[in-house]
This record gives structure tokens, C-alpha cells and sequence, in this order.
């Protein structure tokens, strides 16, 4: 599908549908009247086929307690296969209500309280939280960064995981803010890496589908032919693919059946839900007809990027611009051209735009932006003007 169609056909507005991104804006920023490009979510509604799916179950009436039917499994690993190859097994898969639910579970599951985990920074910072309210000790590894090219440090990784006897590594794949895809070969030598220091892999893939550069994704599950599999847990979601997140279903994907055994003690220990009726009847839909659904999505994100680097670039060549490898946030470096102290109020207080901002991602996020590009056109183009003229009052009061 083409941008245009995408945007004439799913664009909805979200304003007063208790959308956290337009009227949870006051209570995040202090405000209500900014341009909206931060929490990673869409304005777009998922496709036609699965609200169908979704109208006709509800139409039903009862909602019951359910299971998950053999459709749903077929579904996702068809979509699975021919997108990715990955070969998934029925009996590897557990569910969840969200990927973040799932990363605390996990954590439960492979450590004890006071162990280390390790996280690559910048990245999505509930990965920090959650290692500290769960009284885990936080170890982080400062991704490479050559003006704004990102790359894993291996080095780092390795003296880390032996000086603070690190027992898991949080890996995003592909990585949000930075926006890399990891390549087979990359993510080959981190698990190598992980397998010899004895380090389990959580391996947070919810952005997988999401690929707007020409590098392709490689799922850790197929790296060397499953070589690592024993090692790690993937957890996904059709919900940040298909802007789905308060359908609460996630993937809970464990090849090793110690791990396995473990995890289901622990579901049972804590009684947890096991994702919802709704997401699945939403996500089954959506695996079987939104192949094209997602072209759209993906040609509009592309269409933003494009617009912002020509824009931004033009007024501003120093500013540094993370290439957009996966998902559908933008990571822009500001340092060049707004002081750090003074970011928030170029960006926030003048540009009016609601952005991530870059410190949130802890070590080397200072002085950057995360600009979400799963919206419609016309925001990006004001939010671009309106910066660029933030960013000229504020060099010419300097
Ligand atoms: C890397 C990553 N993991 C997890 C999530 C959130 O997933 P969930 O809403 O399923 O907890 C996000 C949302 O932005 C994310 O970027």
C-alpha cells in the first residue's frame, strides 16, 4: 500500500480517547499544547481485517475465559517464516500482557535479587527501571558512538561481565532509540560473548517488524542456525507492529526447556495472565492480511525521516542524525546546536514539541531527541519548522 492510501485510510485522531501520547501530554510535560513525537506509539489504526476480527468477536458477546487457538500459532509463525525465517514450535511459546510485564517475569526467572544485568545505553530506559525496583544491580555497557553510527562494545562487554559477574544481558533488537538493526554478525559475537561469560540473553525484539533501512532483520532465535537458542528467551509483540498496546498480548518465546519448566513454576506462583482474548483475536487477523497494512506504515515513516534529515540538515548541517535502520523513532543529536542546559527549553518551551528527550536513556543520550515519525505528515512538518525557528531565537539571543 502507499503512503497516501495508508494515510487516507487508517489516519485517525486520537485527541480525548484517553491516547496517553495527547491526554497524558499535561501530566508528562506540564503541558497540553506541544506537538506530540514522543511515547512510541501510532496514530494509525490497525488493519481493516483484524478491527473486522475484532468487531465480529465482540459482536459474539461472551468473553469468557479463553485459550489460545491453533490458528493464532499458525498465523504468527507463517508471518514468522516468511518474513524472517524464523521456525518457531508451539512449545516454546508462553504469553503475556505487555513486553516490559514479561522482561520483569524473566528477570525473576534468571536472577536473584543483588545480581547484575547488563543493558547497552542509550536505550529504552523501563530496562533500567525495572533492573532497580526489582533489586537487581544495573551494569551498563555504553554503545559506540561515531557521530551517531552505533556499535557494540565488546571489550566493555566482556571486562563488565567479568568484573561485576554479570548474570543477563537485556538485549534490544532492533534498538530503540538508536535505531540500528544488529547484523548477524554483530549479534553472533555478543552471543558468542554471553555464552562464554556464561550470561543468559533476554532478547527484546518488539521492533522487529519494523525495518525501514536495507539492512535486514536477524531474529537471535536464528542466529547460526539456532546455535545460541539454549541461551536466550525472545519476547515480542504484534503490538507495537500493529499500534495494539492496550490489547495486551505479548510473546514469551523459550527454547530451552529448563528455562521453560522455571518460567511456567513461576506463572503459576504468580498466577498471571496469559495475554488477552482481544489482542489475539486482533493479532491473528492482523498476521494473516497486514502485510500490506505495514508497506503503508512503513512508507509514511520513511517519508518523515526523509523529510526531517533534508530540513533539519539544510538549516542545521552540524546536527547529527542517527541513520533509521528499525522502528520508527528518529535519534537526532542537538548538541552542536542547543546548549544541553537549554534543550528542554528550545524544544519543549519554544519548538512546543513533546519529544523523548535524549537523557532518559541514560549514558550518552544527553543532548539528543527522540522523535517518533508514526504520525501523520503535517506534524513532522511543523515540528520541524517550529525547531529550526527555536533554534535560530535561541542562537540569535546568545
Ligand atoms: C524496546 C521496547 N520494549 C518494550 C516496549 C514496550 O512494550 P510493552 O508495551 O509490550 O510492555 C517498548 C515500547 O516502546 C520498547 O521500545
Amino acid at each position: 500500500m502507499d503512503k497516501y492510501t495508508f494515510l487516507q485510510e487508517y489516519n485517525v485522531d486520537r485527541h480525548h480517547t484517553d491516547a496517553i501520547k495527547w491526554d497524558g501530554m499535561e501530566a508528562e510535560f506540564g503541558q497540553s499544547d506541544l506537538i506530540p513525537l514522543w511515547i512510541a506509539d501510532t496514530e494509525f489504526a490497525l488493519p481493516k481485517a483484524a478491527k473486522k476480527a475484532l468487531l465480529n468477536r465482540i459482536e459474539h458477546g461472551a468473553f469468557g475465559y479463553s485459550l489460545t487457538p491453533k490458528s493464532y500459532y499458525d498465523a504468527y509463525f507463517k508471518w514468522q517464516k516468511d518474513r524472517y525465517q524464523i521456525e518457531l514450535h508451539q512449545d516454546w511459546m508462553r504469553f503475556g500482557t505487555g513486553v516490559v510485564q514479561s522482561i520483569v517475569n524473566m528477570l525473576q526467572v534468571l536472577t536473584e535479587p543483588d545480581d547484575s544485568v547488563m543493558i547497552m545505553q542509550p536505550v529504552y530506559y523501563p530496562f533500567a527501571n525495572v533492573i532497580k525496583n526489582n533489586r537487581r544491580q544495573l551494569v551498563v555497557t555504553a554503545l559506540k558512538n561515531d557521530h551517531e553510527n552505533y556499535t557494540i562494545d565488546l571489550d566493555d562487554m566482556a571486562q563488565k561481565m567479568e568484573s561485576k559477574a554479570v548474570k543477563v544481558l537485556i538485549l534490544c533488537s532492533p534498538h530503540n532509540p538508536v535505531g540500528r538493526v544488529w547484523s548477524e554478525s554483530e549479534l553472533e559475537a555478543v552471543f558468542a560473548l554471553c555464552q562464554e561469560k556464561h550470561v543468559r540473553v533476554i532478547c527484546d525484539e518488539i521492533h522487529h517488524d519494523l525495518i525501514v533501512g536495507q539492512r535486514p532483520f536477524v531474529s537471535a532465535l536464528s542466529i547460526k542456525d539456532g546455535l545460541y537458542r539454549d541461551n536466550l528467551v525472545v519476547l515480542d509483540s504484534p503490538s507495537k507492529t500493529f499500534n495494539m498496546s492496550s490489547l495486551l498480548v505479548s510473546h514469551v518465546i523459550i527454547p530451552n526447556p529448563q528455562i521453560r519448566r522455571k518460567y511456567d513454576q513461576f506463572v503459576l506462583r504468580q498466577a498471571l495472565p496469559q495475554g488477552s482474548l482481544l489482542g489475539k483475536v486482533a493479532a491473528e487477523a492482523a498476521y494473516h492480511y497486514g502485510q500490506e497494512w505495514l508497506d503503508g506504515l512503513l512508507e509514511v515513516v520513511k517519508a518523515n525521516e526523509q523529510y526531517v534529515r533534508e530540513h533539519l540538515l539544510e538549516a542545521y548541517p552540524e546536527i547529527e542524525i542517527a541513520p533509521l535502520e528499525g522502528t520508527y523513532l528518529l535519534w537526532v543529536n542537538l548538541k552542536k546546536v542547543v546548549p544541553e542546559a537549554k534543550l528542554k527549553q528550545v524544544v519543549q518551551q519554544k519548538a512546543h514539541l513533546a519529544v523523548d528527550f535524549g537523557a532518559w536513556f541514560g549514558n550518552g543520550g544527553a543532548g539528543h531527541i527522540r522523535l517518533n515519525l508514526a504520525t501523520e505528515p503535517r506534524y513532522v512538518k511543523e515540528a520541524i519548522s517550529a525547531l529550526i525557528c527555536a533554534i535560530d531565537e535561541n542562537h540569535s539571543n546568545f
